[in-house]
């Protein structure tokens, strides 16, 4: 466990992303990893602000994408990037897939455009490692009912979701070896078997 590692957690709205994430991280610490936890959008005090505003304003779908890569822009220079150069493991919940996933898959914004955007935005850094935590849209849906206050993204209907997912799946046929795909649909002890497996293999 040499250089600094970037990895990514990706998936849709309740596939239970963020209590994957918190396990994988309190591992990864006890295994003595300096390791630092972010998030998209957000992660810096202006990419907070624009998640504020793109979880809770409506916008054209072309705004949003430009302003989460506004958000990425700030939070690869000012935090992911200074990280990985000291030595520190960075770990965010979401980034770019999750543009092609939500913007593009959801949204329908041409690929083409946010490739130009991700290119722009990071030409040079990939993530080493993206979980990609996959569920069947009905149940995520079903953990989502349970939880009060839902977000612009949370709220939405129908196939929206459905769309998320695809274009996820689509992600990872092109470029596999990024991706570690969970089965997230599975119990919490199943999940966190697969993350230990994935864990050991770092
Ligand atoms: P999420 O990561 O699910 O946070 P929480 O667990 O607090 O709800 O919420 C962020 C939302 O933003 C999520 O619905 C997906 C959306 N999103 C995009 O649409 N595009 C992006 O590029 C990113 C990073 C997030």
């Amino acid at each position: 466990m040499n250089k600094a590692r970037f990895i990514t957690f990706e998936g849709v709205d309740g596939a239970g992303k963020s209590t994957g994430l918190e396990w994988f991280a309190n591992a990864l610490r006890e295994r003595g990893v300096d390791l630092l936890v972010t998030r998209e959008p957000g992660g810096t005090p202006l990419g907070e602000k624009l998640r504020e505003l793109l979880l809770h304003e409506s916008m054209h779908a072309e705004t949003e994408a430009m302003l989460m890569f506004a958000s990425r822009r700030e939070h690869v220079e000012q935090v992911i990037r200074p990280a990985l150069q000291r030595g520190t493991w960075v770990i965010s919940d979401r980034f770019s897939d999750a543009s092609f996933a939500y913007q593009g898959g959801g949204r329908g914004v041409p690929v083409a455009k946010l490739e130009q955007l991700e290119q722009w935005t990071h030409g040079d850094l990939q993530p080493d490692l993206t979980l990609l935590f996959d569920i069947p849209i009905e149940v995520a849906r079903e953990r989502l009912s349970s939880n009060a206050s839902l977000d612009k993204f949370e709220r939405e209907q129908g196939d929206f979701f459905n769309k998320v997912r695809q274009a996820y799946l689509a992600r990872v046929a092109q470029t596999p070896d990024r991706y570690a795909v969970i089965r997230a649909e599975k119990s919490l002890q199943e999940v966190q078997q697969q993350l230990a497996d994935i864990l050991a293999g770092l």
